[in-house]
């Protein structure tokens, strides 16, 4: 089977979140699942590609790819990694920006990303059986393939699967933008108009032979209108083609025995290393290097949907447990101001490092001892997963991918870490309470931590089941 991904992220080139995480997973792990399968993906090539993964590329060819009255230049650039062929697209123009997202013309730039991943694949001698898209960045990819080019030689029997990994952010446009930008026809209009404007996620949900979404949970709840952000009516009528799979981690990327970042490694069966984390990473921090004080740490992104509205209302009555307290995240100025003045009156015992870092992010899951995730909503979630994998116990809200990976420790047969169904400030407190409780119980938590390390969070069985999807299709 030949499999192209088309995403607008994916690790090492590129990452702003869990998609890339995904993106530079899974393709790997379906190569191992079935590797006479040919698994390839297509990136835009961005200035903040760095330097080292920019020298490993190799330029392939250049053409140009035409977007109603523009004809723009595309290099295309190739690399392999774990066995997987990645296709970089380059235009200094669209791509070499200071972040990946957030521009002016973010729908211009997608739009001629999308555009020119069609167009190049018989350049490139590739026609995939089934071309998988990653969110609304990735949306016009379907909508291209399944409205321009449906006749075209080599095209004609491509199938295309779209994946939600967040159904927050759809890719809405006004409708100036449908044929000037988006090259798209008036008979195409009814499939991306939604609600008063262009809709490239939903034109995608409707266009594609399957929908995926990042849980089966989210894939339930996406069907209602307090979770979907307008698209639950979509998304009923498209149930029947709508399956979620759960997202497994890298386990070499993120293994406590293989991190240069850290300052002991450990594995499950040797833990001492990790007492050394949490010294170094309260130390690093600054904060009482106290080794049986119990260290929870959030690390987020400071947005609604990660549930910091209840931090706000637990976040006193928390600190005066014998607890430290440490965030680590950037975002709205409401939450960080929040935190900073949080850290500033709890100054013994809480920290707040308002900054995306990824060193510190990884010396955070590996040093504390608990990690809070009350997120309101969360497709699928991969920080309880690579926090689990470094021994530290989750406490989540019981919503989306939370509620698929992570059983309270008090259910039957014992859980792997700490659950709260209700979303509420004090039920959250109740929760964390719980884990505190059992923290001080040390053998009991030791069996705990035990238990986390050893959930299987891989993607072994998350590419079988995307392996059958496809196989459905053909
Ligand atoms: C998005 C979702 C997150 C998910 C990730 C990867 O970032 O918000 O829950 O884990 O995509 O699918």
């Amino acid at each position: 089977m030949k499999i192209l991904h088309i995403a607008s992220e994916a690790l090492p080139f590129a990452a702003s979140g869990g998609l890339a995480d995904v993106v530079g997973a899974l393709p790997a792990a379906l190569k191992k699942a079935s590797p006479e399968d040919d698994v390839r993906v297509i990136l835009p090539l961005y200035g903040t590609t760095s330097s080292a993964w920019r020298e490993k590329l190799t330029f392939l060819f250049h053409r140009t790819v035409s977007l109603n009255w523009r004809n723009q230049y595309c290099g295309v650039f190739t690399a392999t990694v774990h066995g997987v062929v990645f296709y970089l697209l380059d235009n200094e123009y669209y791509f070499k920006r200071p972040t990946l997202y957030g521009e002016f013309d973010d729908g211009e730039r997608f739009a001629f990303f999308c555009r020119a991943a069609v167009a190049i694949l018989p350049d490139l001698g590739f026609f995939p059986d089934v071309l998988h898209a990653h969110d609304w960045q990735a949306a016009l990819s379907v909508l291209y393939l399944k409205r321009k080019y449906a006749d075209a030689d080599g095209y004609r029997n491509v199938k295309t699967v779209f994946t939600i990994h967040n159904v927050q952010y759809q890719g809405k446009y006004g409708y100036e933008l449908m044929n000037d930008v988006f090259d798209l026809l008036p008979s195409d209009f009814e499939l991306v108009e939604y609600d008063g404007c262009l809709n490239l996620m939903k034109g995608a949900i409707l266009a594609a032979d399957k929908v995926t979404t990042v849980s089966p949970r989210y894939a339930e709840e996406l069907l209602e209108p307090q979770y979907a952000f307008g698209l639950d009516p979509i998304l009923r009528m498209c149930a029947g083609k709508l399956t979620g799979i759960l997202n497994g981690i890298d386990r070499e990327l993120y293994s406590p025995s293989k991190s240069p970042e850290l300052p002991a490694s450990f594995h499950v069966n040797r833990m001492a290393g990790k007492t050394v984390c949490k010294r170094e990473l309260q130390e690093q921090l600054g904060l009482p290097t106290e080794a049986e004080t119990p260290l929870i740490a959030m690390v987020t992104r400071l947005v609604d949907a990660k549930g910091l509205d209840l931090l706000t209302l637990a976040a006193e009555p928390l600190l005066e447990e014998d607890v430290q307290l440490v965030v680590l995240g950037k975002g709205d100025f409401y939450y960080e101001e929040f935190f900073r003045r949080l850290a500033e009156r709890h100054s013994d015992k809480c920290r707040a490092v308002l900054r995306f870092d990824q060193v510190l992010a990884k010396r955070i899951y590996a040093g504390a001892d608990i990690f809070l995730m009350p997120s309101r909503t969360e497709p699928c979630g991969l920080a309880q997963m690579i926090c689990s994998r470094f021994g530290t116990v989750p406490v989540v809200h019981e919503t989306g991918g939370l509620r698929d990976s992570i059983r309270d420790a008090g259910c039957e047969g014992g859980g792997n870490g700490f659950t709260f169904a209700a979303y509420n400030a004090w039920d959250m407190l109740y929760a964390v309470r719980n884990a505190l409780d059992l923290y001080r119980d040390a053998d009991a938590w030791r069996k705990l931590v035990r238990r986390v390390m050893l959930t299987d969070f891989s993607w072994d069985v998350s590419a079988k089941k995307y392996l059958e999807l496809y196989q459905s299709l053909l």
